[in-house]
């Protein structure tokens, strides 16, 4: 069980950093392999520019880290996504990340044109958090990691999602949320294979 940790925030050492480093320990103790975190904010990746050219051989024209990005989600049978809530969506840097995982989603999506079976399913788990408790706050968040995850053939198998903490190092007072972060990378190791 080979388990990436993304970093979602351009802020080292924040809020979701903590929590994804709450998860990690969980899944380690759990006696899963983790991977090398991959960190967008420090990534080379421009944005998706919607040529479709995926569309015809599954391949991006687009030359920086996003290639080698997406080689290590794919070598990953589970995912722990931390991020921070940015005016209700995901920072750009790692959403610059998500919409690269469109060659991804039209790969297998060619492979499955030629009746080649689809990949063994991958699991997402989901760390966010937010300064605010507003009322979906996470909704946009949410729905752009389970349609990523979907693109990796994966699917979204759990969450944990921290509202009220704004500051950087707010999560250390919320000791409740770190020990909920680190079940949750327990319950990623050692989660049932997907049907
Ligand atoms: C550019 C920016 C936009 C933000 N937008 C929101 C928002 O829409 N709703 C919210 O509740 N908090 C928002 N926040 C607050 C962050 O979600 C919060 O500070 C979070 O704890 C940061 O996590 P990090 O330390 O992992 O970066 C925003 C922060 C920044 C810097």
């Amino acid at each position: 069980m080979r388990v990436l940790p993304i970093a979602g925030s351009p802020r080292t050492g924040g809020n979701s950093q903590r929590l994804l480093e709450a998860a990690v320990e969980g899944a380690r103790e759990a006696g899963a392999e983790v991977l090398d975190a991959l960190r967008p904010a420090d990534l080379r990746l421009a944005p998706c520019r919607g040529c479709d050219r995926c569309q015809r051989d599954g391949v991006c024209v687009l030359h920086d880290d996003g290639p080698a990005a997406l080689l290590r989600l794919s070598a990953a049978d589970a995912i722990l996504l931390a991020a921070p809530i940015y005016f209700s969506g995901l920072p750009s840097q790692l959403k610059a990340l998500v919409d690269r995982t469109q060659v991804l989603w039209w790969r297998g999506e060619l492979l499955r044109r030629a009746g080649t079976p689809p990949a063994r399913p991958r699991r997402g788990y989901l760390l966010l958090c937010a300064g605010t408790h507003r009322a979906r706050v996470f909704d946009g968040a949410r729905e752009t990691a389970r349609a990523c995850l979907y693109a990796l053939d994966g699917r979204l198998r759990g969450e944990l999602l921290v509202p009220d903490v704004d500051e950087s190092g707010a999560i250390l007072r919320r000791p409740e949320a770190l020990a909920q972060a680190r079940a949750l990378g327990r319950a990623a190791a050692l989660d049932p294979a997907l049907p």
